[in-house]
């Protein structure tokens, strides 16, 4: 199916990423608001007789998948998944990724890892020469003040990111702290993500440099998309 020529880059990207899922197929729903798009289609084809199931990053998205009628299952209900399709906040040009503007970092991070295939989809504004962060970080509330220190030990500076229409800090689906470091422009993306996972109290952090070799970007355009990464899908 070709694109709709509408003007809405992620919902172009998004529609196309739904074109990669073959019937039969266990597929990791990503979050956010591009991805979002990519269920709207994948509604559509599953009252066509398409037969999936979703694996979703947050609950967000198992909220959402449930409205459009996308069958679910947890990441423990299954052995691995074919496909998931993501979003991003960051892309360089090797394809290595910043995540989690929505806080989804750590479950985005463990379905990409159960996954034979990783599909981004963004729109032209999330690709970058070099990433700069922030890098959102998810913290145990027990460290949270010593991985803060850690991090500013590092040489950036560290947000405690609040809650909107709440008081106080976000939590995570997992019950946990949001941090943003602001590190300035990433020099090594890998070490950095190796560096901030590797202080106790981390959960995970929203630098994805290590999924390049399984990704496919598709990127929307006004009327079309464009294809980084592995094509061979
Ligand atoms: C959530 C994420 C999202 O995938 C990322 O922020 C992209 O969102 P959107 O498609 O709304 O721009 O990492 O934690």
């Amino acid at each position: 199916m070709t694109n709709p020529v509408n003007g809405n880059p992620k919902e172009n990207a998004g529609f196309r990423a739904a074109e990669y899922v073959k019937d039969g197929m266990t597929v990791g729903l990503g979050t956010g608001s591009t991805v979002a798009y990519t269920m709207d289609r994948l509604a559509e084809k599953i009252k066509g007789g398409l037969r999936i199931i979703g694996v979703p990053t947050s609950i967000q998205t198992a909220m959402k998948a449930r409205e459009r009628g996308i069958p679910l299952a947890s990441l423990d209900d299954v052995t691995e998944i074919d496909l998931t399709i993501d979003g991003a906040d960051q892309i360089d040009p090797s394809l290595r990724l910043i995540k989690g503007r929505g806080a989804a970092q750590v479950r985005e991070r463990c379905v990409a890892d159960a996954s034979n295939r990783l599909i981004i989809v963004a729109d032209a504004s999330k690709l970058c020469d070099q990433l700069t962060g922030p890098v959102p970080v998810e913290v145990i509330p027990f460290a949270l003040g010593h991985v803060i220190r850690r991090l500013e030990t590092m040489g950036g500076s560290v947000v405690v990111r609040d809650g909107v229409k709440k008081d106080g800090p976000v939590l995570s689906d997992n019950g946990n702290i949001i941090l943003d470091y602001h590190s300035g422009p990433i020099n090594d993306p890998q070490g950095l993500e190796t560096e901030i996972n590797n202080i106790p109290g981390v959960v995970g952090c929203g630098i994805m440099a290590e999924f390049s070799n399984m990704m496919t970007v598709i990127i929307g355009e006004n009327d079309d998309c464009r294809i980084l990464g592995i094509n061979d899908l």
